[in-house]
């Protein structure tokens, strides 16, 4: 069977770190690209000095820090010139007010700035700093330029401060700056494809306090989203309840029973090219709700359930149809039944996964599953639910395309 390598194999990542309290989060950020496959350099700033030794960064990342452009015997073991040919990939993180001003004006007086001047590298950058900071007009037009330049901007994010503010700067955690990394590796392989994810579980009221419900997270639905996203996808997500953040750049559309996500996913499926019902879709709703909540009375009382649509098949039965994606989770005999689920619902592919089991599945952030199709299995090994779904739309793309030509 076949396997796939990590995410970011072959990247050679020139992290980049200026002064900053975010400056200890950087560190967690060289491992997480570790993991993900890349090879770490880093290099300092003097004020990144003031918040991590550097000594934390070669202990993670495995090579020399560099700190300084006046340093005979670093400059003999890789000058900074070698340096940035080797970098495939450029990280500055953070990227404080003053480094942006720096890099966005064409500065070269130390090591970092100098190695941005040299290098023909992908670069990007992720600010943080305090809030005022980062809305002030000069921070303003000093990323607008860098944009402007094709270095892709980090984030920041909104939330709480180490000054003790709430507000936009906040670096990206380091989880999703590997996610932004791996994004601007696949580049923009579904830009100009229109990709709708049905995300979650859905509940099925039986009175206005109480509901048929399942264990799904969303989770899953969500990292096929985000990663969809990030190829360059237009992507709507038609979610029941979790309380998962909306990922950037997805238009999200929220809907509770199975008969809600039906109408959301079909209201927006004209002209879609992909359709992955990744969500939990409750087979049986109750008969007939009731408008009060139901009282104690009876000792024993019984649940009258009707079937819900079958949001896949339906869409299956069109003559203009996009590449159908289907979810198979079981708890047992899991390839067998997934195929069966392929080919009864017409589909181009399903993802089968083993749930019940803790540390995989439902509720988890980690997860293991094959893709099948109807001439054909892939093995994806267990990782996080957001590699899991860039190796997913990969494998859809391989196949839309093929089917294209
Ligand atoms: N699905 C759907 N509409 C439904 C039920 C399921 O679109 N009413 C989709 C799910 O989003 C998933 C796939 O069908 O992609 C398989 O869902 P699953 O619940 O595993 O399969 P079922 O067909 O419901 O079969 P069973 O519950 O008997 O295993």
């Amino acid at each position: 069977m076949l396997t796939e390598s990590a995410a970011l194999s072959g990247t050679r990542l020139l992290l980049g770190v200026s002064g900053g309290i975010a400056a200890y989060k950087s560190a967690e950020l060289v491992r997480r690209a570790r993991t993900a496959g890349a090879q770490v350099r880093v290099v300092m700033t003097a004020a990144a000095e003031h918040f991590v030794g550097a000594a934390t960064f070669q202990a993670l990342s495995g090579n020399p820090v560099r700190t300084g452009l006046w340093d005979p015997a670093a400059e003999a073991a890789m000058g900074h010139i070698e340096l940035a040919r080797w970098a495939t990939q450029v990280l500055v993180a953070p990227a404080s007010a003053d480094f942006l001003a720096r890099y966005a004006h064409g500065f070269g007086d130390d090591l970092l700035t100098t190695l941005l001047l040299a290098t023909t590298a992908s670069s990007a950058v992720a600010p943080a700093m305090n809030q005022q900071m980062w809305a002030n007009p000069a921070t303003i037009a000093n990323v607008d330029t860098l944009r402007r330049r094709g270095i892709a901007i980090f984030g920041p994010a909104a939330g709480d401060q180490a000054c003790g503010e709430v507000g936009m700067g906040r670096m990206l955690e380091p989880e999703e700056q590997v996610q932004a990394l791996i994004g601007l590796q696949v580049g923009d392989r579904l830009a100009g494809r229109r990709v709708v994810v049905s995300a979650g579980p859905t509940f099925e009221d039986l009175d206005p306090v109480r509901f048929i419900g399942n264990r799904s997270s969303g989770r899953m639905g969500f990292a096929v989203a985000e990663q969809a996203a990030l190829m360059g996808a237009d992507v709507i997500l038609v979610a029941g309840p979790t309380s998962l953040a909306t990922p950037p750049r997805v238009h999200r559309v929220d809907v509770r029973s199975a008969e809600e996500m039906m109408r959301g996913v079909l209201d927006n499926l004209d002209g879609a090219d992909i359709y992955v019902g990744a969500a939990a879709v409750a087979d049986y709703r109750p008969v007939a709700p009731r408008p009060t909540k139901i009282k104690k009375q009876a000792e024993v009382i019984e649940l009258k359930l009707i079937r819900n649509p079958d949001i896949l098949a339906t869409i299956a039965e069109r003559r203009e149809r996009p590449f159908l994606v289907g979810f198979a989770a079981e708890t047992d005999n899991v390839l067998h039944y997934a195929r069966g689920k392929l080919e009864a619902k017409r589909l181009d592919m399903i993802a089968a996964n083993q749930v019940g089991q803790l540390g995989s599945g439902f509720d988890s952030t980690d997860n293991e599953l094959t893709l099948l199709w109807p001439d054909g299995q892939l093995a994806l090994p267990k990782a996080s639910k957001q590699e899991l779904a860039r190796r997913l739309l990969e494998q859809v793309m391989l196949r839309l395309e093929g089917a294209e030509r």
